[in-house]
């Protein structure tokens, strides 16, 4: 074989370690910070719009090549260096038996909460195969992108779950939630029905987790949106050891875990028990302070208020520049929002970040 023919072979044949994201997310060195955005296929993106003209949130959930199409879609347009699955933190909840529908203006519903003994008793764990419509679309994604970028680059593909703590929150309240009462009330009250409830989340968010790395996601992201919502002592007592059940068994999968929450920032060293390879965090934290509890020898991403995206584009670039600045080219930084982009969002400055990033971000 000649020289040039292996030459060819070894860019449509990339090694381990080709995609910057990746790099990031283990803190080697990368040539440039990579980006990649919470929400960047949603509402605010009128190619996602189109799609949901003909179909539900669900239905593109549970339709491989449509899920697949926005995935693609929206990472393209914008230019990221990874695209996660488009999915959805609840889809687990059909196969364990509980119900739920998204209504317009109002989010997820779970029509019969969970409440009881009995109810965490009568969860299934047995039916996650009905979950591989995820990992057939994550098969499309990585078929996709199977061949490096322009600049070389390998794209990263993100699968994701949910953390038991806002599973169970979603599961518990029925829906989205202020105060939390039913589901602090179950965590404090029932030394019984909690910890089984985190038990059976942990083995169907595992073998979820497992379906998608087969099906070709480079890491997994763990969303704990809400588990801001307790304080450090009760996180420690009933979120952490179930959270970092689930972080070892995720990488002794052999990809990466990000573990992401909102509104954090007095949890942010805790958190980093879990084990974590990659702590999101949220805006409300300034980089450099966020990086520092989180502590050295672990990624950080983050940390755009996703609502400087409104902003005109002289603030919006300083905000860019100031998340970069702090992080300083060290390795292990992935930039993002701190939170998902919202409707509304001008797709232009969401465009314009992308590149900021890439300018400012480069070593
Ligand atoms: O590119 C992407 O990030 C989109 C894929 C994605 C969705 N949901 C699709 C979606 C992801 C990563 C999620 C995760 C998710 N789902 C989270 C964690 C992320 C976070 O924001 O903290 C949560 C809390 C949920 C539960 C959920 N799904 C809520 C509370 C809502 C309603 C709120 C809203 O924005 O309307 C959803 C609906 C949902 N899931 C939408 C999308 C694009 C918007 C609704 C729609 O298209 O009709």
């Amino acid at each position: 074989m000649s020289d040039a023919v292996l030459g060819k072979s070894s860019v449509v044949t990339p090694e381990l370690g080709t995609s910057r994201f990746v790099r990031a997310c283990l803190r080697q060195p990368v040539d440039r910070t990579p980006v990649w955005l919470l929400r960047q296929a949603g509402r605010y993106m009128p190619e996602y719009m189109a799609v949901r003209k003909h179909h539900s949130l669900l239905e593109i959930c549970r339709t491989p090549g449509v899920a697949a199409e926005v995935t693609i879609t929206a990472a393209e347009r914008l230019g990221v260096d990874a695209a996660i699955i488009f999915a959805d933190l609840l889809l687990p909840f059909t196969p364990m038996g509980v119900d739920f529908e998204f209504l317009a203006g109002e989010g997820p519903v779970v029509h019969t909460p969970i409440r009881t003994l009995d109810q965490v008793r009568a969860l299934r764990t047995d039916r996650v195969e009905d979950l591989t419509y995820v990992a057939q679309a994550i098969e499309q994604v990585a078929r996709h992108f199977s061949a490096p970028r322009a600049d070389g680059d390998q794209l990263g593909i993100i699968g994701f779950c949910g953390a038991p703590f806002t599973l169970a929150s979603y599961m518990i309240e029925g829906g989205s939630s202020r105060n939390y009462v039913e589901t602090k009330r179950m965590m404090y009250g029932d030394g019984t029905a909690w910890p089984l409830l985190m038990e059976k989340l942990i083995d169907v968010l595992a073998a979820y987790a497992a379906q998608q790395v087969e099906a070709g996601a480079d890491v997994i992201q763990i969303f704990d949106s809400w588990a801001g919502a307790l304080g450090v002592t009760d996180y420690r007592e009933y979120c952490l050891a179930p959270t970092t059940e689930l972080v070892r068994r995720v990488q002794a999968l052999g990809v990466p875990v990000i573990y992401f929450g909102v509104d954090t920032a007095s949890l942010l060293p805790t958190m980093r028990e879990t084990g974590a390879d990659v702590i999101g965090l949220d805006w409300r934290i300034p980089f450099a302070e966020g990086w520092k509890a989180v502590g050295e020898g672990c990624a950080v991403q983050g940390n755009l208020d996703p609502i400087t995206l409104f902003a005109p584009e002289d603030v919006l670039r300083a905000r860019v520049r100031e998340v970069l600045d702090a992080a300083a080219g060290r390795p292990g930084h992935i930039f993002n929002l701190g939170h998902g982009i919202v409707p509304g969002t001008p797709v232009e400055n969401v465009i314009k970040t992308v590149e900021w990033v890439k300018e400012f971000g480069a070593r």
